[in-house]
């Protein structure tokens, strides 16, 4: 694997953070931080990053920041925004595209200007809002999400109208603005896309089928409560479409380097891309070094990969 970063730059791989994925992040860190010493970075440190992360970034000295945050502050453009004022370069999407990947509504509106992206029907509820009139032309069931939210929180499968306005209330708790939008039955599938001489491409598909009705945050974090099928029961045609859906949906939002992005695909076929993620998982376990494995990029491969994206905005 080529690398364009000297080996002696001093680079800061930044976990845990203020989030709720702050244990999975340091976990994530963990991996890079080992991945970076074998790979001959020598000067790479883990730091925890907490209110004072400027000061220590500042007096670290630090050439190179690697993110391997999760969540508020780590993925929406925030931790992104200190590193462009201090001007070190870093890892993964900018500040405009992890601000719009975290927030599900904004994600969909950019996405629809794309013919070709699949969306499932949805609207987004503000605070205040009439829900029963807003969903009036919805076909249940739906899901109901909180709009900036991760690993499933605040999600409710809703089969009857009679059940939204619960189901909307434990979504309100985590966003003033909630999706709700039609279920779609089918397979849930996810995709990393990465960067390589300046090329994006597509991973191997990931199929994950929850022993639960959706992968819901119990499927999610129980261990033996998921099955995953690498690469993905899928057609030729339909995989090649999912790659292509997958490399533009991270161009029309402005990802650079590094992102995941899930599908629910209909019994009819249908590819519906769900979400947009910036800062994948990077644990031993998780979906983006599976996915890359399989086409022959190490987990060490990978971490070189990301690390050679790094940049500021320009
Ligand atoms: N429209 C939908 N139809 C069916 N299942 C869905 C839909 N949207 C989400 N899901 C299920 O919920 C899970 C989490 O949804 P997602 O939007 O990716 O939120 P999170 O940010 O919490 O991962 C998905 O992995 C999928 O199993
Ligand atoms: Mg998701």
């Amino acid at each position: 694997m080529s690398e364009i970063i000297s080996k002696e730059s001093k680079i800061a791989v930044l976990c845990g953070g203020l989030s709720s994925e702050a244990e999975v992040s340091r976990r994530s860190g963990k991996g890079c931080y080992d991945a970076l010493q074998r790979l001959g970075y020598k000067n790479t440190e883990l730091v925890e990053v907490d209110q004072n992360i400027g000061t220590k970034l500042k007096q670290g000295g630090f050439e190179y920041a690697y993110n391997a945050l999760h969540g508020k502050y780590g993925e929406d453009g925030c931790i992104q925004g200190l590193l462009e004022i201090l001007q070190i370069p870093y890892t993964g999407c900018g500040v405009m595209a992890s601000a719009i990947c975290m927030n599900k509504e904004y994600t969909k509106k950019i996405l629809s200007t794309c013919k070709d992206i699949p969306l499932a029907k949805s609207v987004f509820v503000r605070k205040g809002e009439d829900i029963t009139e807003m969903t009036k032309d919805l076909k249940f069931p739906v899901i109901t999400k909180p709009v900036s939210e991760g690993s499933s929180f605040g999600m409710t499968k809703v089969n009857s109208r009679q059940e939204l306005a619960s189901a909307y209330s434990d979504a309100v708790k985590y966003n003033d603005d909630v999706l709700i939008e039609e279920f779609i039955d089918g397979v849930f599938v996810t995709v990393g896309v990465l960067e390589k001489d300046g090329k994006n491409f597509a991973t191997e598909i990931l199929e994950i089928r929850p022993k639960n009705e959706w992968y819901d945050f119990e499927a999610k974090y129980t261990p033996g409560m998921s099955e995953f099928i690498l690469p993905a029961n899928l057609s030729k045609e339909l995989t090649k479409q999912v790659k292509e859906i997958s490399v533009k949906a991270h161009e029309l939002t402005g990802c650079r380097g590094v992102s995941r992005v899930d599908f629910m695909i209909s019994n009819d076929g249908i590819p519906y891309v769900i979400e947009i993620n910036t800062s994948p998982g990077m644990t031993a376990t998780s979906d983006l070094p599976a996915q890359s494995k399989v086409m022959g990029i190490s987990y060490d491969d990978l971490v070189q990969i990301i690390l050679n994206g790094a940049g500021l905005n320009k």
